[in-house]
């Protein structure tokens, strides 16, 4: 039986990495899914891929870092698609320094993009999920917004605040039937960490127990296991997946 039988999802950031494998996990367990990307290129091409797996799939560009645009766009996705039962707020960047030489700009960014664009995702679909009284809402962080991390200041404090995030929303749309939960991933081989110097990844190792970074397809089960009938009475919390590296 799909777990996601005739669900619908929401995920941005789907035209690569960690949420490309959510939104194709997703689509195997039976679900359709909204790709949003920040160019329509992006997400139709993981939509294609969903359609070919014999789901439907929908392809949105939309930067969720500019408020407006994402609300005119989940106006346009309810509308097209007629509801939404899962929302993933995926989409995020770094732009890595030390804070003695971080400039305003990739502050912003950065929290602009994580923080403030999980924001105006969620608010968008709000009224949504309320007024339909179910929903899942899964936000994906990081360990390094649980640990923090040298170089990072700018990306810990957006993923801390994700969390802090998550938790107040779950504690406001629990009475509604929205759950509202995390993921704190950990080292996991993508774009985002293939920079990575090579003696950074191997001292990186020593402090993760199962001795292997992860793969897209670790969180994409994670993102299942959340949005699946048998998370639902699961919210506020945060999942990390990451080797054993924080305990
Ligand atoms: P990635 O860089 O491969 O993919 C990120 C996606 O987000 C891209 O498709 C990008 O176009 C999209 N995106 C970025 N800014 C956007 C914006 N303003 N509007 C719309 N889309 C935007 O990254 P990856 O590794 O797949 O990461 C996905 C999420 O997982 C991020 O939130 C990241 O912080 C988090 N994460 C990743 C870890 C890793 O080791 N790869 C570890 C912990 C968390």
């Amino acid at each position: 039986m799909s777990q996601l039988a005739n669900q619908i999802a929401v995920v941005t950031g789907a035209g690569r990495g960690i949420g490309r494998a959510i939104a194709l996990k997703f689509a195997t367990e039976g679900a359709d899914v909204v790709c949003i990307s920040r160019t329509e290129e992006n997400s139709e091409k993981v939509a294609a891929e969903i359609r070919g797996l014999g789901r439907n799939a929908w392809a949105v560009a939309v930067d969720i870092a500019d408020s407006v645009a994402v609300a005119s766009a989940a106006q346009k996705i309810l509308s097209d698609v007629g509801r939404i039962d899962i929302l993933v707020n995926n989409a995020g960047v770094t732009r890595d320094g030390l804070l003695m030489r971080m400039s305003d700009e990739d502050w912003d960014i950065v929290l602009n993009t994580n923080l403030r664009g999980a924001f105006a995702m969620t608010k968008a679909f709000s009224r949504f999920f309320l007024k339909q009284r179910s929903g899942r809402i899964i936000n994906i962080a990081s360990v390094i917004g649980l640990i923090g991390n040298a170089g990072q200041a700018n990306y810990a404090a957006s993923k801390a605040g994700l969390i802090g995030f998550t938790k107040s929303v779950a504690r406001e749309f629990g009475s509604r039937g929205v759950t509202v939960n995390a993921i704190a991933p950990g080292f996991i081989e993508t774009d985002m960490t293939a920079s990575l110097k090579a003696e950074l990844k191997v001292e990186l190792l020593k402090q993760i127990p199962l001795n292997s970074f992860g793969q897209v397809d670790d969180i994409a089960h994670a993102a299942l296991f959340l949005a699946s009938s048998g998370a639902r009475y699961i919210t506020g919390q945060i999942l990390t997946v990451d080797g054993g590296m924080v305990m």
